[in-house]
């Protein structure tokens, strides 16, 4: 009979004689966050992407996330371990709509979160992830800039780059954008001492009151660097349950119970298993032409993240 400690034992003995990097997003599941060897944001994923040493990487979480380890590795096998699992953000602006809309907005920067197609990035001009954004935003040198697809994330960095005239598009997560300005009175009341900790994907009726916003990593990073003991978390509820592992003598809950994102949950351990066997998941493949044009705008947010800041 298995267990979870069985598998996950093959799985570090396997990855390791098959030289196989597994890279795991924050909200994978805990037993998922165990056996992998770098867990993180969506920035963290594509820095550790690029550098990752082993022949075969691993993602643990969704498409548009193994399509950018492709992208920034493209002469390693690059699997995605549950291939149902994608993002509905991704989808929701195509290639013939951006044609539309940068016709529209000619002499824009085209900005575009992380979380959309390759296809999608092939036809702008710089890629931004939640924790990457506002210090991307603020270097750009035009003023102009098309933000998509995510208006709340776009409505949030406009908020802290006022200086920059930011068009945002119609478009969101369905999991964060679900999280209702009412809900954060009710947990207040609950919890009057508690801190609340926001992703920037929620409604700016909700990152607006927030005591802190930033990405998965930011704000895990928050809740284990304060002194606070309480907080209330208002992203996917796994970090919820992760937090507890980290910080088991503070309490935390959750904003809004329904705040699950069910593409980052279809991955299991035993489809890790299956991946480090041989037999499961999806190698990405994608044209030649994509990869190196939709490489531009990554590079181009990594380049920008790395120079120094000048805020004045
Ligand atoms: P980050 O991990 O970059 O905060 O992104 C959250 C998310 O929704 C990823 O799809
Ligand atoms: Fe997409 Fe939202 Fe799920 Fe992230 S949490 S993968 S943005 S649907």
């Amino acid at each position: 009979m298995h267990t979870t400690k069985t598998i996950q034992d093959e799985i570090l003995k396997l990855k390791k004689e098959r030289d196989i990097c597994i890279l795991a997003h924050a909200y994978q599941s805990h037993d998922i966050w165990e056996i992998a060897d770098f867990v993180g944001d969506s920035y963290g994923l594509s820095l550790e992407a690029a550098k990752a040493s082993q022949k075969t990487i691993l993602l643990c979480g969704v498409r548009f996330m193994a399509e950018t380890v492709k992208i920034l590795s493209p002469q390693k096998k690059v699997l995605l371990s549950q291939p149902q699992a994608g993002c509905p953000m991704a989808e929701q602006i195509s290639t013939d709509q951006l044609m539309a809309l940068k016709e529209q907005y000619k002499g824009y920067t085209v900005a575009a979160y992380i979380n959309t197609t390759s296809a999608l990035k092939t036809l702008c001009d710089v890629c931004v992830t939640s924790s990457s954004a506002v210090q991307i935003i603020r270097s750009l040198e035009n003023s102009k800039i098309l933000f998509l697809p995510d208006c709340n994330l776009g409505a949030w960095v406009a908020d802290q780059v006022p200086e920059k005239q930011i068009q945002l598009v119609n478009g969101g997560c369905p999991a964060h954008a679900g999280i209702r300005a009412e809900q954060v009175s009710q947990m207040r009341d609950l919890h009057p001492d508690a801190r609340l900790l926001v992703h920037p994907e929620c409604l700016p009726q909700v990152t607006r009151q927030a005591d802190y916003v930033g990405s998965t990593t930011g704000i895990m990073d928050y809740a284990r660097n304060s002194t606070d003991q309480s907080f209330i978390i208002g992203t996917e509820n796994s970090i919820v349950q992760h937090l507890q592992y980290a910080c088991p003598e503070k309490q935390f809950y959750a904003l809004s119970k329904d705040c699950i994102c069910s593409n980052m949950k279809l991955t299991t351990l035993m489809d890790v298993w299956h991946c480090v066997q041989g037999n499961g998941g999806e190698e990405i493949r994608l044209p030649d032409p994509v990869m190196t044009q939709a490489r531009r705008c990554i590079d181009t947010m990594l380049e920008l993240a790395h120079r120094p800041q000048n805020n004045s």
